[in-house]
C-alpha cells in the first residue's frame, strides 16, 4: 500500500516540476521566435488639411512606419521624400531660412528636388507624390 502512494506522489511531483519548467520556458520560447506578421504596405497616407501647413513649413508624417518629410514650398506647391537621411538614417527637417532639407546629425543638406547639395549624404532623399483632394494632402509612392 505504501509503494502506490509513493508512485503517485512522485508522479505528481514530477508532473508539476515539468509543468513549472515548461511555463518558464514557453514565455522565453515565444519571445525570441515572435510570429510572422509582414507589415501591411502602405501606398498613401493623409498628411492632413491643406491650411495645416502654411507656404515655406515642413513636418513630418508617418507613411506606415517610416517618416516622410511633406514640405509646402508656395501657397500651391508641395513636395515629400522619405526623411530619412541617406548617411546614416537621422530624421531629416526642413530648413525655413535657406528653403533646403537639413540634417542636423552631420550637417547634410538636400534640395527640394531632394538631391545632396553638401555633406556625407550619399544618395538623394527619395520623393514622394503629394496630391490636393478638396481641402486633404495626401502623400503617396511614386510609382
Ligand atoms: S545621418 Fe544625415 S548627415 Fe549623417
Amino acid at each position: 500500500m505504501e509503494e502506490p502512494r509513493r508512485n503517485l506522489l512522485r508522479w505528481l511531483l514530477g508532473g508539476g516540476l515539468s509543468a513549472s519548467l515548461i511555463s518558464f520556458l514557453y514565455p522565453a520560447f515565444k519571445f525570441m521566435n515572435p510570429p510572422d506578421i509582414p507589415e501591411a504596405s502602405v501606398n498613401e497616407v493623409s498628411a492632413g488639411k491643406v491650411q495645416d501647413l502654411k507656404p515655406n513649413t515642413g513636418k513630418i508624417v508617418k507613411f506606415g512606419s517610416l517618416p516622410v518629410l511633406l514640405v509646402r514650398t508656395t501657397e500651391t506647391e508641395w513636395s515629400a521624400f522619405s526623411a530619412v537621411c541617406t548617411h546614416l538614417n537621422c530624421t531629416v527637417q526642413y530648413k525655413e531660412s535657406s528653403h533646403q532639407i537639413w540634417c542636423a546629425c552631420h550637417n547634410g543638406l538636400y534640395n527640394l528636388n531632394g538631391q545632396v547639395v553638401s555633406g556625407p549624404p550619399p544618395h538623394p532623399l527619395e520623393a514622394y507624390s503629394v496630391h490636393i483632394r478638396g481641402d486633404e494632402v495626401v502623400v503617396s509612392r511614386r510609382a
